[in-house]
């Protein structure tokens, strides 16, 4: 296949990518990739509570209609990151909040629902609750809303979201659950419990945000570990590092400060064997997609957000298409 067919051209399940709203619409060689590779779109942070949502009343939907916008006249999928997740809280939220639980359970409520029956039927799907747990472990992570309205909180965010819109295929979504098993087994089992409580909960998220040497075994037990639950699995913010940085974020681990041929290599069978085990253990009816996390190395999160070099992604700084994107090309 040549590299101007495209990804989504080569494959039978969607092929996704996050992006920055703004650097999609004012780019349009990026524009153009995007739209050559990807059928289905996510917004990096457009549509986290902290861009809707960033006073009391005051919603912004601009972004997120843009990209609906944007999905809709290029045929791609729209997919909704995140309705709760710790890290995008804005301030005034847990002021208030914290003061007054009553309201935060209400608050969570109506924000969800407005939000997803606003998106009825354009939005496909939801990461309803994103980290949830401990970067490590099997511990529900003590966040804001965990403190504030226990664990429900979870259960209570996928009921309110289905109200809002039966049609949107529910997630649970989070990182590190394809190499942790503790951590997999803990999200597996709130899974399970959610089912026999028959809280709508439709899919899991795996992140992937992994690095060279996260083997390959055991992302192949995680998957199908999950897969045995009869959920759609989505890989839902794919890249692939050759640094590294602790599990609480606090910082990258520098070890490559330039990249070889011979990494670069590496990194295209990393992908490929990733595309592979996705097709090959996830059964066809359960496989909602993969998304990259950024598709350029110029754009990629990575650097600003561990303040450290890396190469994550499957086009270079320039724009143009690393072995990885032949690797990920070579799996579908
Ligand atoms: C990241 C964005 O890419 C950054 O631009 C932002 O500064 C922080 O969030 N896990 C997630 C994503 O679920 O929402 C994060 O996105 C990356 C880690």
């Amino acid at each position: 296949t040549s590299s101007e067919a495209g990804l989504k051209n080569a494959s039978e399940f969607p092929i996704g990518t996050a992006i920055n709203v703004n650097k999609l619409i004012n780019d349009q060689a990026l524009m153009a990739l995007q739209i050559s590779n990807f059928n289905s779109i996510t917004a990096t942070s457009d549509m986290k509570m902290q861009s809707i949502l960033p006073a009391e009343n005051q919603f912004n939907w601009k972004k997120a209609d843009t990209l609906l916008y944007y999905a809709t006249k290029h045929n791609q999928r729209l997919f909704g990151h995140n309705l709760i997740w710790h890290s995008s809280t804005p301030k005034w939220v847990e002021e208030k909040g914290a003061k007054d639980n009553i309201w935060l359970g209400k608050f969570m409520k109506e924000y969800i629902q407005k939000y997803v029956g606003r998106y009825k039927g354009k939005v496909a799907g939801w990461d309803v609750v994103n980290e949830a747990f401990e970067s490590a472990g099997g511990e529900y992570r003590k966040t804001f809303w965990y403190n504030n309205l226990g664990k429900e909180y979870i259960a209570n965010a996928f009921r309110y979201a289905h109200e809002a819109d039966p049609d949107a295929v529910l997630f649970y979504n989070d990182f590190n659950i394809e190499r942790d098993t503790t951590k997999l087994n803990a999200v597996l089992k709130m899974v399970e419990d959610f089912k026999k409580e028959g809280v709508p909960i439709h899919g899991i998220g795996f992140q992937m945000h992994i690095r060279m040497d996260t083997p390959d075994e055991a992302i192949a037990y995680s998957l199908k570990k999950a897969a045995a639950t009869g959920l759609q699995i989505h890989l839902s913010e794919v890249d692939i590092i050759f640094n590294s940085h602790n599990d609480e974020r606090l910082g990258g681990i520098e070890k490559y400060t330039s990249v070889t041929d011979e990494m670069k290599q590496a990194q295209a069978e990393k992908y490929k064997n990733l595309v592979l085990m996705y097709r090959s253990i996830v059964p066809k009816n359960q496989q909602f997609g993969i998304t990259v996390w950024d598709f350029t190395d110029r754009d990629s999160w990575i650097k600003g957000f561990f303040n450290m070099k890396d190469w994550p992604t499957i086009y270079d700084e320039n724009l143009k298409p690393k072995p990885a994107y032949f690797g990920f090309l070579e799996g579908l």
